[in-house]
């Protein structure tokens, strides 16, 4: 099938790998000509596992290419994507002018039936004015135009084993033929077995901010529950142990540290907040997920300066900068948070992550970067887990430790056993389980 990718972020360019990985004739299409020379050399502008492998494979092949010019991806398409940015207005609700772009582009460069799909996550509604624009902006070559919701379920660092074997495929359209064009879509992924969804168009839209909020909203009540633990002597490891045993609730995402970051969860919980207040339906679960999350920070802050007493001229090193392991992405990072607080303290702030570390001295340039974890930590009064990248849960702890000044680790990340902690006399800080002092 002739498919064009409108935008060539994180869904967007593994929407493009994946599709064409399995067979279809795949267009990208990004407004910036610089990321478009950079992925036609093969090279995607963001780390994610396997990502550039599959580009390489597929664009060799010939069944994926990119271009600047979004008439040339629509030319001949039988689906388009929008796979566009939906950040937060000053208000939290999602701007969705490129959304509108992307709809008067396929309107006006369309040349045939087409099937536009909303795959970016945006509020239930969305695809009604998508509708709206196309019908407005249609040029005379555009054919039959149906829109779909197809909202994406992908994770960073797993992204391109998510998308090519999907929990659920989730489809929202108004007809038969629309649901069908998108089984055939998918056929390769759905006879592998993945299972398919049907709903009507709001029932998607509202679907996809319902999972990432409930998803947020598992890891704050973990996070509250945390500092419950550390109050009253439990340990909220073992407690989300219990929780989880039972199948109605299940264990993942109850893992309690500095909290959730990334592009999605905290724009997400903010936009699906504003759509509820603009329906009028009050929903106000929603901002206390997001009052927790913000509370997690503060709670690793508050152990730094319990640890240290003043910060002020101490060197505190932070391991792990991007938002979660596997990803160079720092958006919303606990660990760039938490930098920003202390270097408010006064503290001088040094910082190594695998992948994120440029990211991260783009967005703080007042934290300082270290080449390797054990670097950041020689001299420094204290170290933080901020991101559970399993070369740091790999370290050698003898060699870190004996390089700081004082052996100090807060984990924001629960990574180390408490018990190895002890034997290594270290003065250990894990979350929401009881402090061990050396
Ligand atoms: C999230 C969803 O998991 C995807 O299903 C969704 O498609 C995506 O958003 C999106 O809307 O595009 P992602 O942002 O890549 O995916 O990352 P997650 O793996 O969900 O992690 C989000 C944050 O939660 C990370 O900062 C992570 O460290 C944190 N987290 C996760 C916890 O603090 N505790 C946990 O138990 C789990």
């Amino acid at each position: 099938m002739k498919v064009g990718v409108v935008g060539t972020g994180h869904v967007g360019l593994v929407t493009c790998a994946s599709l064409a990985a399995v067979g279809h004739d795949v267009v990208g299409n990004d407004l910036d000509e610089e990321k478009v020379a950079q992925l036609r050399r093969g090279d995607p502008w963001f780390y994610e596992p396997g990502l550039k492998e599959l580009l390489g494979e597929t664009m060799q092949a010939g069944k994926l290419r990119f271009t600047s010019d979004p008439g040339e991806a629509m030319s001949g398409a039988e689906v388009v994507f929008i796979c566009v940015g939906t950040p937060p207005r000053a208000s939290g609700e999602a701007n969705l002018i490129a959304v509108e772009h992307a709809a008067r582009n396929v309107a006006k460069h369309a040349d045939r039936d087409v099937v536009v799909v909303e795959k970016s996550t945006v509020p239930a509604g969305t695809a009604q004015r998508v509708k709206r624009t196309l019908e407005r902006e249609r040029s005379g070559a555009m054919g039959h135009a149906e829109v779909v919701s197809n909202p994406e379920f992908l994770r960073e660092g797993s992204a391109i084993e998510d998308s090519l074997n999907p929990d659920r495929i989730l489809i929202g359209a108004e007809s038969r033929a629309a649901f069908d064009k998108m089984r055939e879509l998918y056929a390769p992924l759905i006879e592998k077995g993945a299972p398919v969804i049907e709903t009507d168009i709001p029932t998607a839209e509202l679907a996809k901010h319902a999972c990432n909020a409930f998803l947020a909203l598992k890891i704050s009540y973990v996070n509250a529950l945390a500092r419950l633990c550390e109050k009253s002597g439990g340990d909220v490891v073992a407690v989300a142990d219990v929780m989880g045993s039972d199948d109605r609730i299940g264990r993942s995402f109850l893992n309690a540290g500095l909290g959730y970051g990334g592009y999605c969860f905290p724009k997400d919980v903010q936009a699906f907040e504003s759509l509820a207040a603009r329906l009028g339906s009050d929903f106000p679960l929603l901002g206390e997920i997001a009052r927790i999350n913000d509370q997690s920070v503060d709670a690793a802050c508050e152990k730094v300066v319990e640890a240290l007493w003043n910060v002020e001229g101490k060197k505190v090193a932070l391991l792990g900068l991007a938002f979660k392991p596997g990803t160079d992405d720092v958006r919303n990072a606990p660990a760039l948070a938490l930098a920003r607080k202390l270097l408010l303290e006064g503290a001088r702030v040094v910082g190594y992550d695998p992948e994120g570390s440029a990211n991260a001295k783009a967005d703080c340039p007042q934290l300082e970067i270290a080449p390797d974890a054990y670097d950041a930590a020689t001299d420094a009064h204290c170290v933080v887990i901020c991101t559970e990248w399993a070369e740091i849960k790999e370290l050698d702890l003898g060699k870190l430790t004996s390089a700081m000044a004082y052996p100090v680790i807060v984990d924001g990340r629960n990574l180390f056993d408490p018990e190895e902690m002890k034997k290594a006399g270290v003065s250990y800080y894990p979350t929401g389980r009881p402090h061990i002092s050396s």
